[in-house]
């Protein structure tokens, strides 16, 4: 029988935005599934301000009437009730991969400032490990050496990112995730990676056919 997997995400995204109550500060994250949040979001017709994680996901937001506040300037919140958003990969041990649209180092932030962080995704995402390749933002000066001192780097044909990062994946192996994020976290010039540990993640939601499984890691 074949998956659709657009159904699930959907109805993952559908069951997220029940979550949100009004008067919430929310995260709203990047990518496809992240879209069909705020969608069903912004069918409840809350009294709500949203943080977007990229230029892509405000636009969305606006358009579909949400309020997005700006997140990068004095007076911005400090700290979200709530944040949603995709995946690439949720690992049985917890750990998850971000970042194939490259919008990770601004999707780690809102996490970090979420007081809950609700992953929300297909179920072709669950995988038993993580494995590469791993999003990675690089700092635009010194990329090339940046590049050279990881080695096991694919360049990405993509554009920059809204902060002027550049956005290459991590290929070598991934056998430890908290041992490659330690490595990848302290190497200079890395901006951020896509590796996000458990216990940034509050639960996922994933759809599964007509259903929507909750798992804390
Ligand atoms: C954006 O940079 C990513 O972290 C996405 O959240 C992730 O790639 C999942 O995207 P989809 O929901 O489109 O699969």
């Amino acid at each position: 029988m074949q998956v659709d997997l657009e159904h699930e995400k959907r109805i993952a995204a559908e069951a997220a935005a029940l979550l949100i109550e009004d008067g919430m500060v929310v995260g709203l994250g990047t990518g496809s599934t992240a879209s069909f949040f705020v969608e069903a979001l912004a069918a409840r017709e809350l009294d709500l301000r949203c943080v977007a994680t990229s230029p892509a996901t405000e636009a969305k937001a606006t358009r579909l009437g949400l309020r997005v506040v700006p997140f990068g300037c004095e007076g911005a919140p400090t700290r979200l009730d709530i944040a949603v958003d995709g995946a690439d990969q949720v690992a049985a041990d917890g750990w998850v991969v971000k970042g194939n649209g490259g919008a990770h180092t601004r999707e780690k932030i809102v996490a970090a400032a979420a007081d809950r962080f609700v992953l929300i995704a297909s179920s072709d995402k669950l995988v038993e490990q993580v494995s590469p390749p791993i999003p990675l933002e690089l700092l635009a000066f010194g990329a090339e050496a940046t590049i050279a001192r990881l080695g096991r780097v694919r360049r990405r044909d993509a554009p920059r990112t809204p902060d002027g990062g550049i956005l290459v994946d991590w290929i070598g192996p991934v056998d430890d995730p908290a041992e490659l994020a330690r490595l990848l976290s302290a190497t200079p010039g890395i901006v951020d990676h896509g590796l996000f540990p458990p216990e940034l993640v509050s639960e996922a939601l994933v759809g599964r056919g007509d259903r929507v499984e909750r798992l804390r890691p």
